[in-house]
């Protein structure tokens, strides 16, 4: 087993566990992959103030997110297929964020479902993700389900009323089971741990989706399925809608232009996330990371708001939260360490972020998270 120092290394790992049908679909973005890049690229152009001679004794990184307190500013993204990247992925991965003292979020699309997952963490409360689908029965069964499965807030997600095109999806012919191609029989039969959700502990499919919609059984009829049931209307009386009908806390993902963002505080939700899907949408759009403080300049007063994209490290974070972001989710970094090592390996993710976090925030003369602004970064590289 390779010593694992940083996200890097996890990455490296799950490239070699993970079936390149699902590393690839976790390791990519929409067309040029130029936001994707971006997204990371971005965070290395900011820089920190260090400071010399001041007490830094006694740190915290404690905080809140929409009013729940967190170990650190840090969620769990939503992330579709996660049980794919390992079996009862989406279960380990709570479970981690569990132990770690932060929040996890599920997705509509998780091979897992809301009951498994609180089954899974003996119903320790987790945030659910929505997708705005035209059958609003399911809609509204989705948000009963996890109100039972004790979900403490509600992310939905308004960025995916169609896909972006993702040319390494569409090479690979990802399906869920995987197609039985030479080379995906080979890649598999070597790694079964790391296959497949249908491998866990139970076989599961889609668990939020199926049985629940009709027809939905596999990948290529759920792709399907999601062209025509994703709501191309969608609109902020929807939002309006749901925001009522869920009576919780509300976030809403996926927001980029000031524009929306004040919409967004105008629907009374509480919060907003900067991303663009992890560059998996709208390709050619600006970095999280860039387009997060006009954001925070426009709405900061009225909304929390968090971003999500391109957080490989807990430097990520520190600039992120000195920028405005009362949190960040991290996708991918989490996946990586899912793919790596399942469980033990997000667990490794987050005490490899909280580390960086907790010593770059040192470094920087700060004690407390609550007290990182932008006097840590140094002028004009932001
Ligand atoms: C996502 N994302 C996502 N978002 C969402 O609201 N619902 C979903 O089902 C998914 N599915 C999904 C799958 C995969 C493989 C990835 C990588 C991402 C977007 C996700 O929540 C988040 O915005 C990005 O992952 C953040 O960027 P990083 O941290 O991955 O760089």
């Amino acid at each position: 087993m390779p010593v694992i120092t940083n996200i890097e290394d996890l990455r490296v790992l799950a490239k070699r566990r993970v079936p390149r049908m699902f590393y690839d679909y976790a390791d990519s973005g929409s067309w040029t992959e130029s936001t994707y890049r971006a997204n990371e690229a971005d965070f290395e152009r900011i820089l920190l103030r260090q400071r010399v001679a001041v007490n830094m004794e006694g740190r915290t990184l404690e905080t809140t997110m929409v009013g729940q307190k967190v170990a650190m500013p840090v969620a769990i993204a939503p992330t579709g297929l996660t049980g794919m990247q390992h079996a009862d992925g989406e279960i380990l991965a709570a479970r981690a964020a569990k132990r770690m003292g932060i929040p996890f979020t599920l997705s509509t699309m998780s091979i897992c479902s809301l009951e498994d997952v609180a089954e899974g963490t003996g119903r320790h409360p987790f945030w659910f993700q929505l997708y705005v689908m035209r059958d609003r029965g399911f809609i509204e069964s989705l948000i009963d389900r996890a109100r039972a499965a004790n979900c403490s807030a509600l992310v939905l997600t308004l960025d995916l009323q169609i896909m972006g095109q993702r040319h390494k999806d569409l090479k690979n012919g990802l399906s869920a089971p995987p197609k039985l191609t030479l080379p995906n029989m080979l890649n598999m039969a070597t790694k079964p741990r790391w296959c497949l959700g249908m491998l866990g502990t139970k076989r599961r499919q889609f668990g939020n989706i199926v049985g629940h919609v009709q027809g939905v059984d596999d990948m290529s009829r759920l792709s399907e399925w999601t062209a025509k049931q994703f709501d191309p209307r969608l609109s902020w009386d929807d939002v309006q809608w749901i925001k009522n009908r869920w009576g919780g806390k509300l976030i809403l993902k996926g927001v980029q232009d000031v524009e929306d963002a004040r919409l967004a505080a105008d629907s009374g939700a509480d919060a907003v996330i900067v991303s663009n899907h992890g560059g998996r949408q709208l390709d050619g759009a600006p970095s999280s990371i860039s387009a997060l403080q006009p954001i925070v300049e426009a709405v900061g007063d009225r909304i929390e708001v968090h971003m999500d994209g391109g957080v490989r490290s807990g430097q990520h974070v520190l600039k992120a939260v000195a920028l405005g972001a009362r949190g960040v989710y991290i996708g991918r970094a989490m996946l990586y360490g899912l793919g790596a090592m399942g469980q033990e390996g997000v667990e490794r993710a987050l005490e490899i972020i909280r580390n960086e976090l907790d010593l770059s925030m040192a470094f920087c003369g700060r004690t407390n998270i609550r007290d990182v602004d932008r006097s840590i970064l140094l002028p004009g590289t932001y």
